[in-house]
């Protein structure tokens, strides 16, 4: 597979094989992610590799609060609390393609909150790999963090392995460092299921759209 080939191929999965992924595999695509770039090769990423029971565990304890209506306390705000427009109207297409593909309708509130839920189970994926950056770093450190990720997201596709970012997981941080012993001062910036795709499974079977290159580049 070439670069091109990966970057086009990728796909948020969200349907998993129920095989475990090779403690090895993992450590080849967190080798090959390290070269990812970052301001004074700062290297400011960090990672959690959870599997098995703890997994679970904060898997159980999210959905938990969130059905006590607890709204989490993420250690950053991710989404606009007012998109404009383009933005509004794209992440509104994205989450309809989403429940179209389920054949989950606009109106039925209990389907979509139970599919939401699957977000805190990493979608059935075996791994959840959890993003941390120092509390003592700016910005730019999460900048690179994003290129880190998206590293891991095609290092990933290298080993028939596929992904899904997920600011979900991101939202109760304190359930996550609970449960993995993790210091206060390690901010989450999201979480990655990984994991073997189910091919068959419909939602993983549309495609998002982008828009073209002429709408988002000024040319000089
Ligand atoms: C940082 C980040 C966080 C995301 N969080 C979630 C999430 O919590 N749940 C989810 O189902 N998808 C999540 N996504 C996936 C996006 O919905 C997806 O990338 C977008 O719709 C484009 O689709 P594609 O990844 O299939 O190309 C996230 C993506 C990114 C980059």
């Amino acid at each position: 597979m070439n670069i091109i080939e990966a970057i086009r191929g990728r796909a948020s999965t969200r349907a998993f094989l129920d095989r475990p992924v090779e403690r090895e595999t993992i450590e080849a695509i967190l080798e090959a992610a390290r070269w990812a770039p970052s301001g004074g090769n700062t290297q400011p990423w960090e990672v959690a590799v959870v599997t098995g029971d703890l997994k679970k565990e904060i898997g159980d304890r999210m959905v938990e609060a969130l059905r006590s209506g607890d709204k989490g306390n993420a250690d950053y705000q991710y989404y606009a609390h007012r998109f404009p427009e383009p933005f509004r109207t794209r992440r509104f297409t994205c989450g309809m393609a989403l429940y179209d593909a389920l054949g989950i309708a606009r109106s039925d509130k209990e389907a979509r909150g139970q599919q939401w839920e699957q977000n805190y189970h990493g979608f059935g994926a075996p791994v959840e790999l959890y993003f941390f950056v120092d509390e003592a770093l700016e910005m730019g450190s999460w900048v690179d963090t994003g290129m880190f990720i998206q590293t891991v997201l095609l290092a990933a596709r290298a080993y028939d392995l596929e992904t899904c970012p997920q600011a979900a997981l991101a939202e109760y941080p304190d359930i996550v460092r609970d449960v993995l012993n993790i210091p206060c001062g390690k901010k989450l910036v999201c979480g990655l299921a990984l994991g073997y795709p189910d091919r068959e499974a419909p939602v993983n079977n549309y495609r998002t759209e982008r828009a073209p290159v002429d709408e988002f580049t000024r040319w000089y």
